[in-house]
């Protein structure tokens, strides 16, 4: 993506478009991952019960996938719902899987038009039937798409990953001189992606919980105060512009600056 392309579709003198302005796009990060959180805060801010937190965080997921297809990411991945989130009331997990099933349905026009790949991270068969199916509805209709690929994380854990890796490693009878960091991952629910560049947690929370443990040994953490129902285009740009600041030295030393950068 080049910035005229984005210029064709930000409205002319908005935030959006004077961020774009700044961005390198010839540097975007490949990989983007992202801690949806606050949602809950987000409803009680406005005494709305925490359910109406998630139905607004959706708006924000659509802006968000639409929006890093468009500039034109290679991969972006939601944490959507955790391992430990079965803890949360029954009412709670049950709105959040009718909201999940009826977005993968509403929004799967917009993934076909923008040529997405849906793929799930995570137990998803251990999920309600209705919305396993919507699921491999969804996946099913999107394979033959070449674009960015949208990871949606579910019944996700990192740890559990993890151990999912060693077992498949173990089954596939691989000897142990042979296993290196290259293979294993080969063997995780990412296999042939590239780990995040960014990793953004909204709502301030400087913490992982328990999302892409392996992958994000040298991504770079954004952390903002925003709530996640609040997320939109301008603060992935914002996040982006952040990230291209950084100097990546993966354990290095830095880069020394290169004249006229
Ligand atoms: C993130 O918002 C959504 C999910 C984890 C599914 P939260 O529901 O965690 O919101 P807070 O953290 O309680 O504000
Ligand atoms: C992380 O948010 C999980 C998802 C975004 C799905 P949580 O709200 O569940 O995480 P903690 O409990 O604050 O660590
Ligand atoms: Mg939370």
């Amino acid at each position: 993506m080049s910035l005229d392309d984005v210029l064709t579709w930000v409205s002319a003198g908005s935030r959006e478009e004077l961020l774009a302005r700044r961005v390198d796009f010839d540097r975007l990060p490949a990989h983007v991952a992202v801690i949806m959180d606050g949602n809950g805060r987000w409803a009680a801010e406005r005494h709305l019960p925490r359910v109406e937190g998630h139905r607004a965080g959706i708006d924000a997921v659509r802006d968000v996938v639409e929006t890093s297809a468009r500039l034109g990411f290679d991969v972006l991945t939601l944490y959507a719902f955790s391992v430990e989130n079965w803890k949360r009331p029954a009412a709670e997990v049950s709105v959040l899987m009718e909201l999940l099933k009826r977005y993968l349905r509403v929004e799967l026009r917009t993934l076909l038009s923008n040529n997405i790949r849906l793929r799930v991270l995570g137990h998803y068969e251990e999920l309600p039937p209705d919305v396993r199916r919507e699921l491999e509805v969804a996946q099913a209709r999107t394979d033959g798409n070449h674009g960015m690929v949208f990871n949606i994380a579910l019944n996700y854990g990192g740890r559990a990953e993890i151990v999912d890796a060693a077992r498949r490693a173990i089954d596939a009878g691989l000897p142990s001189s042979e296993l290196d960091e290259r293979q294993f991952s080969e063997w995780l629910y990412t296999a042939g992606q590239p780990d995040p560049d960014l990793l953004i947690r909204t709502s301030g929370e400087m913490r992982v919980s328990n999302f892409l443990l392996w992958q994000i040994a040298y991504s770079e953490i954004w952390v903002t105060e925003t709530l996640w129902p609040d997320f939109r285009a301008r603060h992935l740009l914002e996040a982006i512009l952040d990230y291209q600041k950084r100097d990546r030295r993966y354990g290095g030393i830095a880069q020394p600056a290169i004249a006229g950068h």
